[in-house]
């Protein structure tokens, strides 16, 4: 039997610094993250300046961590994965660079991996059995796309948002609502705490056309403003309980983008015939999602797979076990690689 083979992954692509090391591109060895959560909070959103500052003071630490979580050194390494976007290009520059030194000074194969298809491949570090082909959905804060899963380094882009991204929607109705960011967990808590009513508005569910795969959250998040500002009885017809409190818009407005991501997620299954369903991305993480993902899926006998929080959220152990496949079909790069920030999803294959 040949020794495992160990990949050193590292994600600086937006406001947490991560490193992981993943053994034979699915046993996860250690999975470290230094989250930049508290430093943006004030601001609302993710401040690139600052997460550049926060980045270069984390990397090393948590990549040494990351190694000695393992219990491995740099010579034991067959590899090592680094993500170059999409992304904020300063972020991702700082984890290129320096993975770029490791891979130099003790003379290990760098490769590229794209963030999205490390979303797309993380569901099956927890979920090995999820066989080829899957359809995925990533959702997250920069991202939501519906794709198809053919190998782990093949996968074809479905369906897109044209505006926000899920998580970008979360994080921004939840400052207008005057909760704290990130907004996802801030809404999901205040809607259980506050027992607010989902069916207390009925805010839209955009489609962009009957079979469409794409999204679309900018209409969501304007309703909700709208709604705030008391013309949301008007704009819809009457469907607004008036006395709805902060909890119950909460929770209506998480249940319209739940409804969308199960309904185009659902219908990608469809339209492709294939009924195993990956959910990752930060979204991912919402316990109403994962409770009517499965519902609905268990209803049209999709077999659908949720990864664990720490795997959903931004992580580098999905950039090492991708890392791993794209060692093995020889795709190191060398030294002089760039960062693709604001790659074209349509255009986006695996592997960047
Ligand atoms: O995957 P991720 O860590 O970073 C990106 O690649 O964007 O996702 C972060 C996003 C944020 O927008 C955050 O509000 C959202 O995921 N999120 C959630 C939940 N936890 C995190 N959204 C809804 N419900 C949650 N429980
Ligand atoms: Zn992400």
């Amino acid at each position: 039997m040949s020794p495992p083979e160990l990949v050193l992954g590292v994600d600086t692509s937006c406001d947490d610094t991560a490193a992981a090391v993943v053994e034979d591109g699915l046993r996860v060895r250690s999975n470290v993250i230094a989250s930049q959560a508290d430093l943006h909070a004030r601001y609302g959103g993710v401040v690139p300046e600052i997460a550049c500052r926060a980045h270069v003071e984390a990397l090393l630490p948590v990549i040494e961590e990351a190694l000695r979580r393992a219990g491995a050194g740099f010579p034991d390494l067959a590899g090592i994965a680094v993500t170059r976007g999409p992304g904020l290009v300063g972020a991702l520059l700082l984890g290129m660079t320096a993975t770029k030194v490791l891979a130099w000074v003790h003379d290990r194969p760098l490769v590229a991996v794209n963030h999205i298809d490390g979303h797309i491949y993380a569901t099956r570090l927890a979920d090995p059995e999820l066989d080829y082909p899957y359809v995925a959905l990533v959702a997250s804060g920069g991202h939501t796309s519906l794709h198809l899963a053919e190998a782990p380094t093949r996968s074809r882009l479905l369906g897109t948002t044209i505006d926000d991204a899920a998580g970008e929607a979360f994080d921004k109705v939840a400052t207008v609502l005057g909760l704290s960011y990130p907004g996802g967990p801030a809404i999901e808590r205040t809607a259980a705490a506050g027992a607010g009513d989902p069916g207390s508005v009925r805010f839209p569910r955009t489609s962009l056309g009957p079979g469409s795969l794409d999204f679309s959250f900018s209409g969501l998040k304007t309703a909700v403003l709208y709604h705030l500002k008391g013309h949301g009885a008007r704009r819809r017809g009457g469907t607004v309980r008036p006395d709805a409190s902060i909890p119950d818009v909460a929770a209506a407005f998480q249940e319209a983008v739940v409804d969308v991501l199960v309904r185009n997620a659902l219908r990608a299954c469809e339209a492709t015939v294939v009924h195993r369903l990956s959910i990752g991305g930060g979204v991912a993480c919402n316990q109403r999602l994962r409770v009517r993902m499965a519902e609905e899926a268990h209803r049209r006998g999709v077999r659908v797979s949720f990864a664990p929080k720490d795997l959903c959220l931004d992580n580098a152990a999905m950039i090492a076990g991708l890392g791993f496949h794209l060692l093995r079909e020889g795709r190191a790069e060398g030294l002089e690689f760039d960062a693709e920030p604001r790659q074209d999803l349509r255009r986006a294959g695996v592997g960047a």
